[in-house]
């Protein structure tokens, strides 16, 4: 029997009501995988997302019970894609993880790892992001590092990270992070590439609203860069508002 909750998106599908009740099912969903990940391997190692969706799960977290529930002390952070700005600018995906969540959750700082994309030599910036996944993670399926959790939010034109559609980031097979280019502002970007993403024990995507049914109509059809979102030895799981869930049937 299909989970998809007959949306016929790939994987298990998580569909609720409202906004508010996507970050508090995939806060209550990511509480548990952070609990299962520290019993199993002592520490949770997580790849945050940018976007309106993830900003309302880090709030969502910050309330009860999470707040107090969560060992946010074995938590260690990533970030699965960053803008070209200073990490002080209202832009920043690091910036707006700060305000939403890590600066209200007792995480320990030097567990947070900020990519630095406003780096000039983004080339350099995103190798050693890389040389710092594989020295801190184990290897996973295809040999990437393997992140117990990576949450990503959807964009209306289908990308996933900062993965674009036509893109060579998208193409990327050897690299495990690379520069990337956006096509709104901040346009420069670094970059998980899908290798790096599918090798994820587990990988949310969150949707929320009625401005995705393309881009959700495209992962079905295999279109955009979120059809290749497909873990290889993981979970893929949407969380989906109704809102979002209604936009793919129009
Ligand atoms: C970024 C994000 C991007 C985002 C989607 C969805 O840096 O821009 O990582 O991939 O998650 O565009 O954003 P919303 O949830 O705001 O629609």
């Amino acid at each position: 029997m299909s989970d998809d909750a007959g949306t016929g998106l790939p994987g298990v599908v998580h569909v609720v009501a409202t906004a508010a009740d996507l970050a508090d099912e995939s806060a209550s969903w990511l509480s548990r995988v952070s609990e299962e990940a520290r019993e199993e391997h002592g520490f949770f190692a997580v790849a945050l997302s940018g976007g309106s969706t993830p900003r309302r799960l880090h709030e969502r977290l910050t309330g009860l019970p999470f707040v107090d529930a969560v060992a946010w002390a074995e938590w260690m952070v990533f970030f699965g894609d960053e803008r070209a700005v200073p990490p002080d600018d209202p832009q920043s995906n690091y910036h707006m993880a700060c305000e939403s969540l890590l600066s209200r959750v007792p995480i320990i700082p030097e567990r947070v790892h900020p990519m630095e994309a406003e780096r000039v030599d983004r080339a350099a910036a995103a190798a050693e992001y890389a040389a710092l996944l594989a020295d801190t993670l184990p290897p996973g399926p295809g040999g990437a590092p393997r992140l117990h959790c990576t949450l990503l939010g959807l964009g209306e034109n289908g990308h996933v990270a900062s993965l674009f559609p036509g893109t060579p980031a998208l193409e990327e097979t050897r690299r495990w992070v690379v520069p990337g280019v956006a096509d709104y502002a901040p346009f420069d970007r670094l970059t998980f590439t899908l290798p790096t993403i599918n090798a994820s024990e587990f990988v949310a995507i969150l949707v929320s609203g009625g401005a995705k049914g393309d881009a959700l109509r495209g992962v079905i059809s295999g279109t955009v860069p979120a059809a290749r979102v497909r873990p290889k030895d993981g979970t893929l799981l949407w969380f989906l508002d109704e809102e979002a869930a209604a936009s793919m049937r129009r």
